[in-house]
């Protein structure tokens, strides 16, 4: 599972805008996201006199750039099936150990029946599907984005 962000605070986002070289809008905007996750509302002031611009003026970047993001990027989905017959192959132990690789990276949540009974246990990383799912084949689908 990847790294968390690192936790919001003005003096560590003071730090990151400092060490940007040659401070434009969208860079300065892409470090911050880089440290963080995402920009928070609170850093546009920082970023504005960080770049000697307008706070409308880092809004408008930060608005016009979908990449950027302005709240923190959502879980990731696990959905691991509990039909009887996944369940008959080990889905709640692997639903379990699911949820202690994941943490707080993900959630998890109940799914029944993905109609690939054949294959299970059976679960969904983002919308993939994954056959003969064992908790390290969903942490490694995870971790690579699905
Ligand atoms: S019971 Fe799990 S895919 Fe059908």
């Amino acid at each position: 599972m990847s790294a968390a962000p690192e936790a919001w605070s003005v003096e560590r986002c003071e730090v990151v805008l400092s060490e940007v070289e040659e401070p434009s809008i969208l860079l300065s905007l892409q470090a911050v996201q880089g440290e963080f996750g995402h920009v928070p509302e609170k850093a546009v002031p920082l970023v504005a006199r960080a770049c000697n611009a307008s706070r409308a003026d880092v809004f408008g970047v930060l608005t016009f750039y979908r990449d950027l993001r302005q709240a923190p990027p959502p879980l990731q989905q696990v959905r691991v099936c509990m039909g009887e017959a996944c369940q008959a192959v080990g889905a709640r132990s692997l639903r379990e150990d699911v949820r202690l690789l994941a943490g707080d990276t993900c959630e998890v949540t109940d799914v029944f029946c993905l109609g690939n009974c054949a294959l299970g246990p059976s679960a969904v990383v983002d919308g993939r599907l994954l056959g003969r799912a064992t908790a390290a084949v969903v942490a490694r689908a995870v971790a690579n984005g699905s």
